[in-house]
């Protein structure tokens, strides 16, 4: 690489937009800080021991042989038109309405969140977040050159009384209207929160008052271990404005790159004009396949058993090793836990005290889009052995009881 090269020679013919985010992180710079020895309740990632590899292996096979010329082919063949209709079919049984609605595939949720962005947002306009809100979906805002408002999320996910007030105050002021509002109402990342059913409803009359379109982001939606399940707002929209994304990320294997959006019809013909290059026909057919031979639904009861014990697991760990002033929240599902240390800490300057002693985590500021407290910080269960979770909790209790 010659000097020019790393030093940006053409950086004066990059786009504005791109000028402004090049050097800017969604994940900061928290993957240095993990060491081999440290246990990482940092990753998001999940099971690796959960991973259907055999049934992808057969999958690989028989739609090789079945339809390799195609699969390999532009376009597309009967498996991964297959997936469409699964995603379909699995999105019904959530009660969204088919008469008005179509499913994309798309390359994951972040493909999917990325394409609805360039349906709806021009550089310069607003978009409303839950604050803490998932940093990936953060790092794509970033890139539209739109201005990102954040709205609390407490016990009960986003705080609608909060919402209403920034709404009001906005209108008030004269300021733009947003036009997206991004929420993730089940077992929410980063704090593992779900939206209760009235403030869904309550939702869904702001956007139709203040006229803006809900992302849905629904990546945690089959994970859920306890309580009974709340419709999701695509279910209970009458009004054209709610789009839902999903992803296999979670419960077959991020690797595979396939999540969906559900949209108004004319919302997801606008989304399949620019969601360029489409998406892999071939991992989708593997997928097709392995879906129209039942695994996904026989996987699911089995992941939602295993990320249960490992979330119990961290609760009780919790409980047993925090200091005092500790608080955290308790999932029904989903694979995050999100702490409050005690006032005064801070979980940045934190970090490599817990790496010293054995653990990572990601700091709560790291899903802000502004400053958010310094003394907040998520776990994630989702990667690491029972053991491991025991081991890193321990850690952590014994770093935050020395900064006391
Ligand atoms: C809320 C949320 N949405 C989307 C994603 C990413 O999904 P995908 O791998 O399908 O892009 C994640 C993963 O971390 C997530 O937490």
């Amino acid at each position: 690489m010659t000097d020019n090269e790393a030093t940006g020679a053409v950086d004066h013919l990059l786009t504005d937009r791109v000028s402004a985010v090049i050097d800017r992180s969604a994940y900061g710079d928290w993957r240095s800080i993990a060491t081999e020895d440290a246990v990482s309740l940092s990753y998001g990632f999940p099971d690796p021991a959960l991973f259907p590899g055999e049934q992808l292996t057969d999958a690989v096979a028989t739609v090789l042989q079945e339809q390799g010329d195609e699969v390999l082919q532009y376009g597309t063949d009967s498996y991964a038109d297959h997936l469409e209709d699964v995603v379909e079919e699995r999105e019904r049984d959530r009660n969204i309405p088919f008469d008005h609605n179509d499913v994309l595939l798309t390359n994951g949720a972040t493909h999917a969140i990325d394409t609805v962005c360039r349906v709806f947002l021009d550089p310069g306009d607003v978009i409303l977040v839950e604050e803490p809100t998932f940093m990936g979906a953060l790092g794509v805002f970033w890139n539209f050159g739109v201005e990102v408002v954040g709205v609390p999320v407490d016990d009960e996910g986003l705080d609608v009384d909060a919402l209403a007030a920034t709404l009001e105050r906005r209108r008030e002021r004269g300021e733009q209207s947003p036009k997206l509002l991004y929420t993730i109402p089940d077992f929410q990342n980063p704090t593992g929160t779900t939206l209760a059913g009235s403030r869904r409803e309550r939702v869904l009359d702001l956007a139709t008052e203040h006229d803006f379109v809900v992302l849905e982001d629904g990546a945690y939606s089959d994970l859920r271990f306890d309580g009974e399940g709340v419709p999701p707002l695509a279910a209970m929209d009458d009004s054209g404005r709610v789009v839902r994304v999903g992803t296999f990320s979670k419960t077959i294997a991020p690797g595979i790159r396939l999540g969906w959006l559900t949209a108004p019809s004319r919302i997801r013909n606008a989304a399949r004009t620019v969601a360029a290059g489409g998406t892999n026909t071939f991992t989708r057919s593997i997928v097709g396949r392995y879906c129209a031979e039942g695994h996904l639904e026989d996987a699911l009861p089995e992941l939602r058993r295993a990320y249960a014990r490992k979330r119990d697991r961290m609760l009780d760990s919790l409980t047993a090793q925090m200091p005092e002033g500790t608080t955290w929240t308790e999932p029904d599902g989903g694979f995050f836990v999100w702490v409050d240390l005690p006032e005064g800490i801070d979980a940045d300057a934190m970090l490599e005290d817990a790496a010293t002693r054995g653990v990572t985590y990601l700091p709560g500021s790291l899903f802000y889009s502004g400053e958010g407290p310094g003394n907040t910080l998520r776990l994630s269960y989702s990667f690491v052995t029972g053991d491991e979770i025991a081991q890193g909790i321990e850690a952590l209790g014994t770093t935050v009881s020395e900064r006391l």
